[in-house]
């Protein structure tokens, strides 16, 4: 079964481009992938110079977006890529896939991924048709799973016993997903809360499905 995905777009969100990822990110992507507290929970080893992640890069370039597909994270105001992102182990017959991320530690906890996170999310749900979206987190990956949760995310099992293999050792994980439904009811209620009062004239959901306040930060 092929479902066309031939190539993945340019991304845009309030403060940043995602543009494909190419080779002459290499340079300004090792400052990342070179940085050994950044790639504490990756299951990529730490670069020892650029042409290691250079090899990264022609790597992820190498498989089909049908499969996998990397962006850079450049921010609008300097150009410069500041992090990566992508969705990987993409299974069109099941409609999932699982997402990844890192950001340079200058630029952490300013919402940044979060931007990044939604326009991926909007692209796996809504163009490529995803009914479900996965992380596997480590258990002491705090930010990556506050991440996750912040868009509805669920903690759904766990630990996967050395599902990861970080810097030679292998690692347990959580895994996390969240469901097309999920994202849906997210979005709009999302806009209903952007809409002015007058219009919002439907019963709120039972407390039981409503997304919390925090997930109901648009970004
Ligand atoms: C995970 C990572 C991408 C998060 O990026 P970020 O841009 O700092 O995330 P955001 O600023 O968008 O924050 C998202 C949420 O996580 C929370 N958060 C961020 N860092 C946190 C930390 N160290 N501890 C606890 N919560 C944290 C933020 O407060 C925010 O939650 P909120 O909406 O309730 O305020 C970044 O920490 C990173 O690059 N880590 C190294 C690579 C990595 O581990 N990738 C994931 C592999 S599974």
């Amino acid at each position: 079964m092929t479902d066309n995905v031939q190539k993945h777009p340019t991304l845009e969100t309030r403060r940043l481009l995602l543009p494909p990822i190419a080779a002459t990110d290499a340079e300004a992507l090792f400052s990342i992938f070179g940085d050994a507290e950044a790639m504490r929970f990756m299951d990529c080893p730490v670069s020892q110079n650029v042409g290691d992640t250079l090899g990264v890069i022609e790597r992820w370039m190498f498989v089909f977006p049908e499969w996998h597909a990397t962006w850079a994270i450049v921010l609008r105001q300097t150009g410069g890529l500041i992090g990566m992102i992508n969705y990987h182990h993409r299974d069109p017959w099941n409609r999932h896939v699982e997402v990844g991320y890192a950001l340079a530690r200058r630029h952490w906890r300013q919402g940044l991924t979060s931007e990044a996170l939604g326009a991926v999310l909007a692209h796996c749900f809504e163009t490529l048709g995803s009914n479900r979206v996965e992380a596997t987190i480590h258990p002491e990956n705090h930010a990556a799973a506050r991440l996750a949760e912040r868009f509805g995310f669920r903690c759904e099992g766990g630990p996967l016993r050395q599902r990861k293999l970080v810097a030679g050792e292998y690692r347990d994980v959580m895994i996390y997903g969240l469901l097309r439904q999920e994202w849906l009811f997210r979005q709009a209620a999302l806009a209903q809360a952007a809409s002015p009062a007058p219009h919002r004239e439907s019963a709120p959901p039972p407390a039981g499905d409503r997304p919390s306040a925090g997930l109901l930060r648009a970004d």
